[in-house]
């Protein structure tokens, strides 16, 4: 099994911490599977590299990570930078530049983290978000002209492609498809945005087609946020746009728990890329340097890019050793305990080794 290079990008505030503790959970899988290795390469691109050097990251960084299998991301953010600098001079750099068009964010509620849902049960949770992650809303299309003046105008445009929503829409398919309930539904607005929102309707029929074992639904993206929260158990694998899918997955993340769970794996499907693996929760400043942010989304955001690697036992076995450290009560402030993060990072690292002992060794 050839060594896997990741590129580690910890960048701001808790991002820094989530990914070290990320890296010694990876160091415990190597130890658990004898032909799983990572060469991991770390980047100080951030908002510290940006107040030293006026940009996130060098101007060849994209071809600096073009060589990578996979990019390990922690958060962009600084209270002292405008968010839309930090964020497009790096993350969205990252995203945009590989063509990750598919953003894919499962939700779930662990064990031993209550949802602040009446009732909700194991298992009437268990979504996949899947968010175009190329266009739309976050096309970075628009300008601003009369700066200054009463008159000031900004625009910004969202642009629907056609290639763009076939190749989400179909990935989604194909993701419900290879899910139990065989599930989608399809979130637009399209009543009220009569052009791209109407095409996406068009286009989902149609790739639909190609599908006759899903089932398929379709919601507005207001009445979607109602359906989330008073009937979870109806929803499966979950296809928005760009900024739909941004809005719902943190509801989701809300809906299970914390942010602090919720990951995101940003995938180009025909690997021509590294794809990029980063908890949904920022930078939280407020919380940083305090040893207790919860690494569990940075953590489940790995087990998406083992999967995506190709380690699926691994992948796997990384997921299983999560349940069982939060399932035994090592939870963070945000989830309702008092552990912290080195706490919750070595009960996972020690289910990851103990299962050695009970289990046939894999991953051969
Ligand atoms: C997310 C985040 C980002 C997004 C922000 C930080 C730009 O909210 O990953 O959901 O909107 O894509
Ligand atoms: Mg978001």
């Amino acid at each position: 099994m050839p060594t896997h290079s990741i590129a580690a990008i910890p960048a701001d505030g808790i991002g820094t911490e989530v990914i070290a503790a990320t890296i010694e959970v990876l160091r415990a899988l190597e130890q658990r599977f004898d032909d799983l290795n990572f060469e991991v390469t770390d980047f100080d691109w951030g908002s510290d590299y940006y107040k030293r050097n006026g940009v996130m990251m060098p101007e060849d960084g994209l071809a600096t990570l073009k060589p990578f299998d996979a990019i390990l991301f922690g958060a962009v953010g600084a209270p002292d930078v405008p968010d839309h600098v930090t964020l497009w001079g790096l993350r969205l750099t990252i995203c945009q530049g590989f063509d990750q068009y598919a953003n894919v964010r499962p939700t779930r509620v662990l064990p031993g983290i209550q949802s602040p849902l009446r009732n909700c049960k194991p298992g009437d949770l268990e979504w996949v978000i899947v968010r175009e992650n190329s266009e739309g809303e976050y096309s970075g299309i628009g300008g601003r002209c009369h700066s200054g003046h009463p008159e000031e105008v900004g625009t910004e445009v969202s642009v629907f492609t056609r290639t763009g929503v076939e190749r989400i829409m179909r990935y989604a398919f194909k993701m419900a498809q290879s899910r139990p309930r065989k599930l989608l539904t399809v979130v637009t607005k399209s009543n009220a945005q009569k052009h791209g929102m109407v095409m996406w309707d068009e286009i989902a029929a149609e790739v639909a087609g190609e599908f006759p074992d899903v089932t398929w639904d379709k919601m507005l993206v207001d009445a979607m946020t109602v359906r989330m929260t008073l009937d979870p158990q109806s929803l499966d694998t979950i296809v928005a746009t760009n900024l739909h899918a941004d809005v719902l997955s943190d509801l989701a993340g809300a809906l299970a728990g914390s942010l602090g769970v919720a990951p995101t794996a940003n995938i180009d499907p025909e690997k021509r890329y590294p794809s990029m693996f980063e908890p949904i929760h920022g930078s939280a400043f407020d919380i940083t340097g305090k040893g207790i942010a919860n690494p569990v989304a940075s953590f489940w955001s790995a087990s998406q890019m083992l999967n995506h690697l190709g380690e699926v036992e691994a992948s796997e076995l990384l997921m299983e050793a999560i349940e069982q450290a939060t399932g035994s009560g090592h939870l963070t402030p945000d989830v309702g305990g008092n552990s912290m993060t080195a706490d919750v990072t070595q009960a996972v690292i020690s289910a990851i080794l103990e299962s050695e002992s009970n289990n046939v060794r894999v991953g051969t």
